[in-house]
């Protein structure tokens, strides 16, 4: 690395290559690897649980007093009320690590007062390390990234993801599918939302979309973007996207053409509001939420259109 990184970006990078380095030997070996279901389709083995224990034990160390929002463990370890969280996949792409498809990354972002201010994405499979602190440009590894400069919608190659959940409205992201589908070069979808954000950032692609997504799978990538001179929001071009469970993002030109397509579709998953969880304990978003300023707090919307509740 060519640059001196930030401290905090320093930690980061050393829990996510050491994570990396417990993904890629668990990789030699997948089929001895434990595979439990959470949910239908929606998968985590013991590497997920290694690779976020190392995470949190190198960030903790290093700073005690932060708080931490995990995709497995939640928000059980560190500090609850820090202005300080890190947002952690520890294997983002566990369906594709299962598999053998060597596309899934690591992603650690640190929200300070709901901002995030830096970010690594660590793809352990090809060794790349994307990265990038609030104001200081986004990188893979020693290059500087630039999002394309791609005007056309008709000219892009346009990234995506599935929905695969129960609840995520598989019939609206269809007509999405579809409509985007018609009016641009080529969409892909990797199986890595992370990585899909970086590739934005890098100029592979030059826009993304997808529906369902969480906290920790574009907190990382979001930074990327931004700091690649692109922008992301949600499907109707608001900033305020993290909690929202839909996101949107492109090089400046794109990302507005993306948006006019996508804007008629926005909230197709239904947000839960905190009150309305069976625990008395917060969510780990609602928990999040609520160390950000009022206006990135989790909205509460109604399915626009019969259909949408499928
Ligand atoms: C998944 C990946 C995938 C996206 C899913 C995510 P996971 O993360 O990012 O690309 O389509 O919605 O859940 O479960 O492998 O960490
Ligand atoms: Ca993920
Ligand atoms: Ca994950």
């Amino acid at each position: 690395m060519s640059q001196a990184l930030h401290p905090m970006l320093n930690i980061a990078v050393k829990a996510a290559r050491a994570a990396g380095a417990i993904i890629n030997r668990a990789a030699l070996d997948i089929d001895i690897l434990k595979v439990n279901t959470k949910n239908p389709n929606d998968f985590v083995t013991e590497v997920d649980h290694a690779s976020e224990r190392v995470i949190i034990d190198t960030l903790l160390e290093a700073y005690p007093g932060h708080g931490i929002l995990a995709e497995e463990s939640g928000r059980t370890h560190g500090a609850k009320h820090s202005d300080y969280v890190w947002i952690i996949d520890p294997l983002d792409g566990t369906t594709n690590f299962i598999h053998g498809l060597p596309t899934y990354a690591v992603s650690i972002a640190l929200s300070h007062r709901g901002q995030i201010q830096q970010a690594v994405v660590y793809d352990p499979a090809r060794n790349d390390l994307f990265y990038a602190s609030k104001g200081r440009g986004a990188y893979l590894n020693d290059r500087r990234l630039r999002v394309s400069k791609r005007t056309r919608l008709s000219d892009s190659l346009i990234g995506t993801g599935f929905p695969f959940r129960k609840g995520d409205n598989f019939k609206r992201y269809l007509k999405i599918f579809e409509e985007v589908m018609q009016h641009c070069a080529g969409l892909r979808r990797p199986g890595a939302a992370a990585l899909d954000l970086c590739y934005v950032a890098a100029g592979w692609y030059d826009g993304f979309f997808e529906t369902g997504l969480q906290p920790w799978d574009v907190a990382a990538g979001s930074l990327m973007v931004s700091e690649a001179g692109g922008l992301i929001g949600n499907f109707t071009g608001d900033a305020d996207f993290l909690h929202q469970r839909e996101v949107v993002a492109g090089n400046p030109k794109v990302y507005g053409q993306l948006v006019q397509l996508l804007a008629p579709h926005t909230h197709v998953i239904a947000q839960t509001a905190p009150s309305a969880e069976p625990e008395p304990e917060l969510t780990p978003e609602a928990a999040l939420a609520a160390t950000a300023p009022a206006k990135t707090a989790t909205r509460v919307r109604k399915p626009r259109r019969e259909d949408d509740a499928a």
